[in-house]
């Protein structure tokens, strides 16, 4: 039997089109605000907006008469035919945001217009509408939306923590302000003021306070005019990208919105300066004749489209390419060569992760020419001989025939334990040592993580892990996601002995680092740590994090390119020889390759 649905029941089914979590709501509310001409905007919640949100402007205010209709859906000021839809220069156009909030939950407005003496108010619970009722209030808007989903529980249920809740309404905030520098921005979380965004900053300044402070040294402006288009914005150095695309902000016309075409040109102009799988930083505003965009596509407003997407497309790249490349010029002219690429070992052996030797923290590179010259690895004719790593493995004499099937399988002898103590270290990236079968080349870098990594593992087991407290504490200054996780986890993370706290609104103060670990800084032990996961994925990891932890400290793992001690050296190889797994990193990289007594001599033509 059909039948019509009704209202009450259509209204929260549309609602869960456009309210999604509370951040949405507070989308919603502040874009209201600035439709209304509101200059200052004041945003509240309590536990991640799921108990209160409150958003205050100082706009035009409702008419008291229009009050029973703000409520009603498909009730909107700001568009009466369709065709107003091609030249819409307010956020909102389909009435549908506040009947989809107030049957939800419990909403209400009190509103007071400049030019008269009373305000009045208006109650929506669960689409249940009330009459508006003369109140005494300051101009302009505040409206109030208490127990989101109170009376949908399904929704309620997929509710994150409130961290992670205000920090998406934080995250929300700082993007919406970037579209608008002329609007004063204040978000005050459960009492506290989390975010202060004074009107008239420069977007840079902006995107460093709503984002983290670091970040503005890296921003270039850019602006350029192709026509009746034109790009303007900021785009973050490559060095800043991230590992997902939390910060890839495009505005069009004032309004933040994704299109497919104009991320993926963008994206391609930063490609050669990136490495796979980071993306870049920008906040970029195309602004062009409102008919040429679509903005009615997508339920939340998130997405437009463009009459012409490849022209929006080609100068989006134009744009981002020429600065990109500028600065890569200047840069050069100001007689800064760029580090060259590593040598590839000629064996195929795999390369180690640039990062580890281009830092800037007294790494050493690779001196590339010596590099070419020497290869670092013998070159054999070996194309009728298996691949070296199981080569070695084959000849070992003390191995095991069918070892070469797998990876470090866990009866292979310990190489290191019958190694004669005796090493050279050259291109301070490999150890070669003696030992009983013949010649050892090691990654002293795979061997160093595999060391941490199982020294990790077993302090874990045995719930000792050996904290080193920093003198002064190591403050980063965090994404809000990244810092909403991080507190979530903190205790996590503290029995694992990295002990960090709060320490300002964007901010993480890191006050010790597992004892096996102290020789890495300590930002980046907690940035290596952040970056494996999309913010998505993290709340899901609380129970894995030990596992993560490690993998990630022992990413964070220095010894690569540089130059060890003689003390140092024979630690590490101390530390080798008694390794359960010790022919491979704990990311599957081989530690080391064996030159047998039998190979050196075929090669040298001593013995065919
Ligand atoms: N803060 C405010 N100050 C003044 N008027 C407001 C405010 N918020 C909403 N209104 C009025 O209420 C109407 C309904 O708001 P609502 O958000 O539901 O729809 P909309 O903004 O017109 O469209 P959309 O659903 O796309 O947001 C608006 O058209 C506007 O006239
Ligand atoms: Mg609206």
């Amino acid at each position: 039997m059909i039948r019509s649905l009704a209202p009450e029941v259509v209204n929260q089914i549309a609602a869960g089109e456009v309210v999604e979590r509370p951040a949405s709501v507070v989308k919603e509310l502040v874009e209201n605000a600035i439709d209304a001409g509101g200059r200052r905007i004041r945003v509240e919640v309590d536990a991640g907006g799921c108990e209160r949100i409150r958003v205050i402007d100082d706009g035009d205010g409702f008419l008291p008469e229009d009050l029973p209709l703000a409520f009603a859906s498909h009730a909107t000021s700001k568009l009466s035919v369709l065709q107003d839809l091609d030249h819409i220069a307010t956020l909102g156009f389909r009435g549908e945001a506040l009947a989809s909030i107030g049957s939800v939950a419990r909403a209400s407005i009190r509103s007071r217009r400049h030019d008269r003496d009373a305000g009045a108010e208006i109650h929506c619970d669960g689409g249940r509408i009330g009459e508006p009722q003369p109140c005494g209030c300051p101009t302009g808007s505040q409206l109030e939306i208490r127990d989101l989903f109170y009376n949908t529980p399904a929704r309620r249920r997929f509710l994150k923590s409130p961290g992670t809740e205000k920090a998406r309404i934080q995250e929300l905030l700082a993007e919406l302000a970037l579209a608008r520098l002329d609007l004063d921005l204040t978000l005050v979380a459960d009492g506290r003021e989390v975010l202060r965004l004074p009107a008239g900053q420069s977007l840079t300044e902006r995107f460093a306070s709503c984002f983290g402070r670091e970040l503005a040294r890296g921003l270039l402006p850019v602006e350029r005019a192709f026509g009746e288009l034109r790009v303007e914005g900021v785009i973050g150095e490559p060095d800043l990208a991230r590992r997902d695309s939390k910060l890839e902000l495009l505005y069009v016309n004032g309004r933040q919105a994704r299109e497919n075409s104009a991320v993926h040109a963008i994206r391609q102009a930063y490609r050669e300066f990136l490495m796979g799988g980071r993306f870049p930083i920008y906040a970029l505003t195309v602004a062009l004749p409102p008919d040429q965009v679509d903005v009615n596509v997508h339920p939340r407003k998130a997405e437009v489209r463009f009459l012409e997407s490849r022209k929006v497309a080609g100068c989006l790249h134009e744009t981002v390419r020429a600065a990109l490349q500028g600065r890569a010029a200047a840069a050069s002219a100001g007689g800064v060569a760029l580090a060259p690429e590593l040598p590839r070992a000629r064996s195929g052996f795999p390369d180690l992760p640039r990062d580890l030797f281009g830092r800037a923290d007294g790494g050493a590179v690779p001196e590339p020419t010596a590099a070419t010259s020497a290869p670092p690895v013998v070159v054999r004719d070996g194309a009728d001989r298996p691949p070296f790593g199981h080569k070695s493995a084959t000849q070992d004499p003390a191995a095991n025939p069918d070892q070469n099937a797998g990876p470090a399988p866990a009866a292979r002898p310990n190489p290191f334990a019958r190694a004669n103590g005796r090493f050279l270290q050259v291109h301070d990236l490999y150890l070669l040592l003696e030992g009983p079968d013949g010649l050892l080349i090691v990654d002293q870098h795979a061997l160093h993580e595999r060391v941490v990594y199982e020294r990790l593992r077993a302090e874990h087991r045995a719930r000792a892990v050996t904290v080193q407290q920093l003198l002064v504490p190591t403050v980063v200054e965090l994404h809000p996601g990244e810092k909403a996780w991080l507190l979530e986890v903190a205790e996590d993370l503290a029995a694992e002995g990295l002990q960090v706290g709060e320490f300002s609104p964007s901010a993480m103060a890191i006050y010790g680092v597992p004892a096996v670990l102290a020789k890495t800084a300590p930002e980046r032990l907690l940035r290596a740590l952040l970056a494996d996961d999309g913010a998505d994925a993290r709340p899901r990891l609380r129970e894995q994090i030990s596992e993560r932890f490690h993998s990630m400290a022992c990413r964070a793992a220095v010894m690569g390119g540089d130059r060890l001690t003689d003390e140092e050296i024979a630690a590490l190889l101390q530390a080798a020889s008694t390794l359960e797994h010790p022919h491979n990193c704990p990311h599957g990289r081989p530690t080391v390759l064996t030159f047998t007594h039998g190979e050196l001599e075929r090669y040298f033509r001593r013995r065919c």
